[in-house]
């Protein structure tokens, strides 16, 4: 703590170069400034206290400062051990107006390159204010909803698990997290969870643990899925990640990308902007996928779609897309050729298996740099694996840009400020914000790229059946 301001960042005094970041990323980010000056009077936010989890960026920055000035206290941790860019952790903390000295930001927890015990301790700290505790949450990938919900059930039962041989270490991580704190205050969790509105979550991944939960009957507070608003998942996860897969390859590896094999595993929205991202370059793409409709669009863009044990031997880059685990084995990477890179751009590190890799018989690892290793195999052949198998966009560079991020965060503070306000009308289920203010979002930001948009003639409305002024399409419509 210093000048009143809780904090655990790599450095307070990178907080000028991280301010000169944010002030570009300002001018990038139509949408966040759209909204700090269309809410500049009423301060729909005043009141919330939102705990959020989420890369600790350039663009997130500008995130919770827009948070703040809508009136919102916020607390921050990053979402990834190696996602946070330490400058603009620090500007966070000093804020617009203070000094390292005399800090008068916003309470930040995270640093580039985080263990597992800290970044958990970090998402602790997040969640726990002085006196009352969140009202709000903010989540990407959903670990700060899973400790709420994970620590509610455990002090409901008593007691915490012991951790057994299959667990990860990151879960052992999280159990003797929990444990401590049932054994230090018993109703921590419950009370947290109980003040809680609603949480709005950012990514696929995260969505998929919501809808569980609520299935299962065990959401504790309202959701807002912020991933499936159009303006969000068919802009930052396809066109972000054609910026930052490349971004985050040519920052790790430096190896020329044209003329070389990729293999996409997945071809969802992740997955087709990876693939257009390394055909950019000039690579010749084949893609991964399990799901006919996905693949079929992946051949009618020109890619070939085959098994990963069949593209295997040609491979020289291999990318996961997948949200799914165990899709690239070690007895993949076993099998790989001379200096494949080997990275993932899903949410978490299970797409690729770090683990069989650590264990394979008589590999070894070389660090080249951070976040980049050599594994080599017995037989002499090696593997470059970037971020340890942890999302590279993010890991290897900086994350997506901050054009695309506006889209995205536009719909979380939307997200934040209908929660925080309408929480009674809203159940313990997963939402999706109207279709309404997801054409809003794309309407500012056609409007700061030049665009200029057709209006409909009142003809022509009834014609199509839709209102002039929109929504345009129908609910089922696909994008
Ligand atoms: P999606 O559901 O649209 O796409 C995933 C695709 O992978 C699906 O088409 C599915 O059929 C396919 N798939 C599943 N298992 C597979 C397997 N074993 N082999 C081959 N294909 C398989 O999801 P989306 O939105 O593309 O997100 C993917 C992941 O990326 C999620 O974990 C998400 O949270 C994350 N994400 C990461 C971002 C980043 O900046 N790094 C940005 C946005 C999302």
């Amino acid at each position: 703590t210093r000048n009143g301001v809780e904090f655990a960042v790599a450095d307070l005094e990178l907080a000028e170069f991280g301010r000169k970041e944010i002030r570009l990323a300002e001018h990038e980010m139509p949408g966040l400034m759209a909204l700090r000056r269309e809410y500049a009077e009423v301060n729909p936010l005043r009141g919330a206290r939102v705990s959020g989890s989420l890369h600790m960026t350039v663009q997130t920055a500008v995130l919770i400062e827009t948070l703040v000035s809508l009136g919102a206290e916020v607390r921050w941790a990053s979402c990834n051990i190696f996602s946070t860019q330490d400058h603009a952790a620090a500007a966070v903390v000093v804020g617009p107006h203070g000094t390292p000295e005399a800090p008068q930001g916003v309470p930040v927890f995270a640093w580039k390159g985080e263990s597992l015990e800290e970044y958990w301790w970090c998402t602790e700290r997040m969640l726990t204010w002085d006196g009352e505790g969140p009202n709000m949450i903010l989540d990407d990938g959903g670990d700060a909803t899973l400790l709420v919900h994970k620590g509610t059930q455990y002090e409901a039962a008593g007691v915490v698990p012991q951790p057994d041989d299959n667990d990860s270490d990151e879960w052992k991580v999280v159990l003797e997290l929990l444990r401590a704190s049932l054994a230090a205050d018993g109703q921590k969790w419950t009370r947290i969870g109980q003040g809680v509105r609603g949480v709005t979550e950012e990514t696929t991944t995260g969505v998929l643990r919501l809808y569980q939960l609520a299935a299962a009957g065990e959401l504790l507070f309202p959701a807002i899925n912020v991933n499936d608003s159009v303006t969000k998942s068919k802009f930052d996860n396809r066109y972000g990640i054609r910026h930052s897969l490349i971004d985050g390859i040519n920052r790790g590896t430096d190896v020329l990308i044209g003329g070389k094999v990729a293999v996409v595993c997945g071809y969802g929205d992740v997955g087709k902007g990876a693939a257009e991202s390394l055909s950019g370059q000039g690579a010749r793409v084949i893609v991964t996928e399990i799901d006919p409709i996905c693949a079929l669009q992946a051949a009618m863009d020109g890619y070939q779609v085959k098994t990963l044990e069949s593209a295997l031997p040609e491979a020289d880059i291999v990318i996961t897309t997948t949200g799914n685990k165990d899709v690239v084995m070690a007895e993949h990477m076993a099998r790989m050729k001379h200096q494949t890179i080997v990275g993932n751009i899903g949410h978490f590190d299970n797409e690729i298996d770090m683990a069989g890799l650590a264990r394979y018989p008589g590999i070894r690892r070389i660090n080249i740099k951070p976040q980049v290793d050599e594994w080599v195999f017995p037989d002499g052949h090696s593997v470059l694996v970037l971020s340890e198998g942890r999302l590279l966009n993010l890991g290897n560079a900086t994350g997506h840009p901050s054009f695309v991020m506006s889209n995205s965060f536009s719909n979380q503070v939307i997200a934040q400020i209908e929660l925080f306000t309408k929480h009674e009308e809203y159940d313990k289920e997963v939402y999706r914000l109207p279709k309404k203010l997801d054409e809003k979002v794309a309407r500012i930001h056609l409007q700061a790229l030049g665009g200029e948009l057709t209006k409909l003639t009142k003809e022509q409305a009834e014609y199509i059946d839709v209102d002039v002024e929109g929504p345009f399409k129908s609910e089922h419509y696909r994008y």
